[in-house]
């Protein structure tokens, strides 16, 4: 679904989809009000929308800059007043503005909660805006056919727009009757208006729609169906995605290129399919000059059936989201390209299916990794792991970035540890998850911090091989996952191929590597506020935030 923008002109004007936004000056907006208005019109449909926020003392949130007259606001108070509402953070009342108003429209008057608490760019702020514009604009276009919603100022831009832009968003590119009711065909073309005048930079309402869009582009990739999102189609349509911006590299790789690159872990997972693996790299240049201050990598699975280590039935379903990390690294990446942060950027997303067949690795079979490591696969469903410590080692010594955070759908245990609501990250590095905490809080992402201790290497041991790709007792899964793949980083021992990562924060040459385990946040149980039941996007926003806050605080 494509949300469409319009932040120039009054309203009533065509919306464009935008394309450069940062390459536009912010412009005052202002609610078109009119006396006039014939009786036929009045009997329409009413298709316009409007989204104000209200204090919890009944103060509607810059009436004025939306232009809202006296006796309008009057009007809109009293309606809320009459039904009951506190104006509670989160709360959405339904009401009807026709004075004077040539086209009239429904108002959603959404709860912002106390005044006080009501502080321009604060934490709590930002997800109460987010929270409140996305039930506002949920309820009022399933009134009917809503064409455009004007957005009224809110404490919050970015936030305001990602609450409108990941509120309306449905998978629905399968469904044949689409529209039958009128509504699916009607939400597609919804077209949102900033009310808000000039904001800062850092806080602006086209930024919003660049971070929700590139989250629902996630939501696509993961939501397709594994048939309709092979490996293949999953390179193909980053191809395409980024072919109209001029500031990225795409290179879409194949397996004889795998071969040649010796990821033994990539083959040995890929080899169960007949579906043929690829490897995606963007490259993308914000700044120039050499210098990578982050790499991503995001596990690419398009489907996880678990190999010979079966998975049972139940829930199988959902290992068509097992390339979440490679859909939100991809993700993040347009939308750092269509902002152009001034730093360089580069993502890397090993993608292959995880099969069964005459072909397939077996249990206890060794590979050879592309770091030189011997791995004893005493797992086939831990395959994840493998194709990342190739894809991690290659980006660290083809790339030498500054920081490396791979993304991925790893563990069932990290669902059982944090649920869906957090995404563990596994880091030796104080400045990198300082950063990460910042994008953080910048985003309402919720991270919480993992361990990481040398027992688990001890766990990894095998008899035969290096190392063996599952723990050896039944515990701490998601940190024996985690403890795999700092094998491949460069532990303070020296790194195969010679590369390390080192935090020049602590005196012990530790990789400046992250791990985000995002098995639980990749999917919404249920809709609630911006969240949509089903594949989730999760944690785009954060990644994309951690490159802005590194492209002004580069790493030492
Ligand atoms: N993709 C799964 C992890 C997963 C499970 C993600 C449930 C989301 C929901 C991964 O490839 C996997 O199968 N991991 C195994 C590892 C085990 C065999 C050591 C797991 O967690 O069970
Ligand atoms: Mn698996
Ligand atoms: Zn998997």
């Amino acid at each position: 679904m494509q949300v469409l923008s319009k932040t120039r002109g009054t309203l009533g004007h065509v919306a464009r989809s935008i394309s450069h936004p940062q390459r536009q000056a912010p412009v005052q907006h202002r609610l078109a009000f009119s006396t006039s208005r014939s009786m036929a019109q009045k009997q329409q449909p009413i298709k316009h929308g409007l989204v104000l926020g209200m204090t919890s003392s009944h103060k509607l949130y810059g009436a004025e800059a939306a232009r809202l007259s006296s006796a309008q606001q009057q009007q809109i108070v009293s309606q809320v007043q009459a039904l009951g509402s506190k104006g509670d953070a989160g709360s959405v009342q339904l009401i009807l503005l026709n004075n004077g108003d040539e086209q009239p429209r429904h108002v959603a008057v959404v709860g912002l909660g106390q005044d006080g608490e009501i502080s321009d760019g604060m934490d709590y702020t930002r997800e109460i805006v987010r929270t409140a514009v996305a039930n506002g604009v949920r309820q009022l276009c399933s009134r009917g056919p809503i064409t455009d919603v004007a957005v009224g100022p809110m404490p919050c831009q970015q936030a305001s727009a990602e609450g409108a832009t990941l509120a309306l968003y449905k998978f629905d590119a399968f469904k044949s009757k689409l529209g039958s009711a009128g509504e699916n065909a009607e939400k597609a073309k919804v077209a949102f208006t900033c009310l808000e005048q000039a904001q800062p930079a850092s806080d602006s309402w086209d930024a919003g729609i660049v971070y929700g869009e590139a989250q629902n582009f996630a939501r696509d990739l993961m939501n397709a169906p594994a048939n309709h999102m092979t490996p293949t189609i999953f390179a193909n349509r980053v191809k395409d995605e980024f072919a109209t911006l001029d500031n990225v590299q795409v290179n879409v790789y194949d397996q004889a290129w795998a071969e040649r690159q010796r990821m033994g872990g990539l083959l040995a997972v890929s080899k169960g399919s007949e579906e043929p693996l690829r490897f995606v790299e963007i490259i993308y240049r914000g700044r120039g000059g050499g210098d990578v201050p982050l790499a991503m990598v995001g596990k690419g699975i398009t489907f996880d059936t678990g190999g010979y280590n079966l998975k049972p039935g139940r829930h199988m379903d959902l290992m068509k989201g097992d390339m979440g990390g490679g859909a939100t690294v991809v993700a993040a990446m347009r939308a750092i390209a269509r902002l152009r942060l001034p730093i360089d950027v580069v993502a890397t997303v090993p993608l292959c299916e995880n099969m069964v067949s005459g072909g397939a690795t077996k249990v206890s079979d060794v590979y050879t990794s592309r770091a030189g490591l011997t791995v004893e696969v005493m797992n086939t469903d831990a395959e994840g792991r493998i194709v990342l410590a190739d894809a991690l080692h290659y980006t660290i010594e083809t790339h030498q970035p500054r920081a490396i955070v791979d993304v991925a759908t790893l563990t069932g245990a990290m669902v059982a540890a944090l649920g869906e609501l957090y995404t563990g990250v596994f880091t030796p590095s104080p400045r990198l998850w300082a950063a990460l905490a910042q994008a953080s809080r910048d985003t309402d992402e919720p991270v919480w911090r993992m361990p990481l201790h040398d027992a688990w290497d001890a766990m990894l041991k095998s008899p035969v091989a290096d190392l063996s790709n599952i723990g050896n007792k039944a515990e701490a899964g998601a940190c024996t996952a985690a403890a795999f793949l700092r094998q491949f980083v460069g532990t303070p021992r020296a790194l195969p191929g010679g590369s390390v990562l080192r935090d020049q924060n602590t005196d012990e040459a530790l990789p400046r590597w992250a791990h985000l385990d995002i098995a639980g946040p990749m999917e919404a149980s249920a809709s609630s506020g911006y969240h949509q039941k089903g594949m989730s996007g999760r944690p785009t926003r954060l990644l994309i935030e951690l490159a802005r806050i590194l492209a002004q605080a580069p790493l030492p």
